[in-house]
């Protein structure tokens, strides 16, 4: 079963849960920031039995694309615990989130985890080819090493250029 929930709908107890899930489930790789990035947008909840399965969020940022500024679904945690994968559930996770973003954003993006790569490849995600950068209070930074992808939407400007330089938001912990 697939549900979602903004943050502020999610009990005290159901948020430590689903803080505790997303420890396991990156494997002690998920930092209070990555916490932080999480909350605030919309989540998406795989439960399985009554048991949570897997999760994504998808969060309000601002994209840079050629000139253009973007209101973005930012896709954050996306996982399935780890007895339920490859079965299909964060596939029914990025159904709901992109669901989500078509339908409130001018693009959707996200950064990948080698594992994730191929998932959104699959979708339909296209890999951004062109320089990364993040706005930061003391300038732009060049953000060489991370793996985006990015999602059309029926606001996305035609003119997108996947080649062009994409920057970000600024935040807390990692910028994409
Ligand atoms: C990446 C991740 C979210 C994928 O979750 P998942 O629930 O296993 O994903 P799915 O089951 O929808 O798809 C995964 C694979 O299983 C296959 N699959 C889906 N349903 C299946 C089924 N019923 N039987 C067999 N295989 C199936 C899919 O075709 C896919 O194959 P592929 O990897 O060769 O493309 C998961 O591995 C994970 O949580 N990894 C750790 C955290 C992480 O890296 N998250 C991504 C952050 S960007």
């Amino acid at each position: 079963m697939v549900r979602t929930a903004p943050t502020a709908d999610l009990p005290p107890a159901e948020l430590d849960q689903l803080r505790a899930f997303l420890d396991a489930a990156f494997r002690g790789g998920f930092s209070d920031d990555d916490w932080s990035h999480t909350l605030g947008g919309v989540h998406v909840l795989a439960t399985v039995d009554g048991e949570l399965a897997g999760h994504a969020a998808v969060v309000g940022r601002h994209l840079i694309a050629g000139g253009q500024t973007l209101r973005t679904g930012y896709v954050e945690a996306v996982t399935t615990a780890a007895a339920y994968r490859r079965r299909g559930v964060a596939t029914a996770l990025m159904t709901t989130a992109e669901r989500l973003v078509a339908g409130g954003s001018e693009l959707g993006a996200l950064a990948a985890s080698e594992d994730g790569a191929r998932l959104y490849l699959r979708r339909g995600w296209l890999p951004w080819r062109g320089p990364l950068a993040g706005l930061t209070p003391t300038g732009i930074v060049d953000t060489p090493d991370e793996q985006v992808f990015v999602l059309p939407t029926p606001a996305t400007p035609g003119d997108l250029d996947p080649d062009g330089r994409l920057v970000c938001d600024w935040r807390r912990g990692d910028l994409w």
